[in-house]
């Protein structure tokens, strides 16, 4: 039984598949005129927040709203008190006032983990620093699943910023668990130290790879995370790494490009592809809902 959520290394296949037909189940619901579950009505859900964050977090709200269960969103931006310290007094306080699911996005790799040794109800992490998104990568795959057929066999193609990109080492873990064959594409500045351990290829050259790629991920250039130079220029990383319309049509027929946004639109990736009909961009986002929902319903319902 899991209690948690931490990391997509917590999720075996059979699990992380079971997540990902609840989540289809889910989003036949957000068909009907309600779209509303009594499943978790009387539990508490607590939004911790303590970086910026517009998708997940509404997103979190959403699902737990949908599920009935009451929303409490804590946003702790602007607080002063030492990291450690104040995560500490928060967890007791929602230990007290009776969270049963604890949704934390932090800039600390790690919070999530430390927050689930003092609380009684269920973490989820919502981001944690730059090592794990694991909601994103669930939601990515419900995605490339719901699109292609499969996740089985499928070349799937990570570009950019992955040193970092929580959203790029849970969807490493999780692809990896179910199947699917990953590429990591950056420069060798953007790629993290001890990548060789990964269960990924890497490679330099975005347009060698894309030929057999049914999935190119894209990720977003972290410049708030950047306190040196990565690359000489913006200019000279859209035009190695940047997806263009010229370098789309490198792709297969039926592949599809996706970015967990926020995007910088013009570097990683133009309007015209971020707009084309390849793109599941906004698909992705709804589908976060679908998958939250699934979560939430299976950890704190006790269903896995
Ligand atoms: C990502 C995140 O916050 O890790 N966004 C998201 O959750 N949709 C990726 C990013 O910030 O670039």
């Amino acid at each position: 039984m899991i209690r948690h959520l931490l990391s997509a290394a917590d999720l075996d296949a059979a699990t992380a598949t079971l997540v990902l037909d609840t989540a289809h189940e889910m989003a036949l619901l957000a068909d009907r005129e309600v779209k509303k579950l009594p499943t978790l009505r009387g539990r508490t859900v607590v939004n911790l927040f303590y970086e910026d964050s517009t998708r997940t977090r509404i997103s979190f709200e959403a699902a737990a709203k949908r599920l009935s269960a009451d929303v409490i969103n804590f946003s702790a931006k602007g607080s002063s008190v030492s990291k450690g310290e104040s995560l500490k007094d928060t967890a007791l306080t929602l230990q007290a006032m009776g969270a049963d699911g604890v949704v934390v996005r932090h800039p600390a790799s790690g919070a999530p983990h430390r927050l689930a040794h003092w609380v009684d109800g269920s973490v989820l992490n919502a981001g944690d620093g730059t090592h794990e998104h694991p909601t994103q990568a669930l939601l990515d795959a419900y995605t490339m699943r719901s699109r292609l057929g499969r996740l089985e066999g499928l070349n799937v193609a990570i570009v950019g910023d992955v040193l970092h990109s929580r959203v790029a080492r849970s969807n490493v873990l999780l692809l990896h668990t179910l199947g699917a064959k990953v590429t990591l594409v950056a420069p060798p500045t953007l790629l993290p130290v001890g990548v060789e351990a990964w269960p990924a290829r890497t490679s330099y050259q975005l347009d060698s790879v894309l030929p057999d790629s049914d999935v190119v991920m894209m990720l977003r250039v972290q410049r708030e995370r950047m306190d040196e130079a990565y690359f000489p220029s913006a200019r000279e990383y859209s035009r190695r790494y940047g997806l263009d319309t010229a370098r789309m049509r490198r792709l297969p027929e039926h592949a599809i490009v996706m970015h967990p946004g926020p995007m910088n639109r013009g570097m990683e990736i133009t309007p015209e592809v971020a707009d084309s009909v390849r793109s599941t961009i906004v698909e992705q986002v709804a589908n976060g809902v679908s998958v939250r929902m699934a979560v939430l319903y299976l950890l704190l319902g006790g269903k896995v």
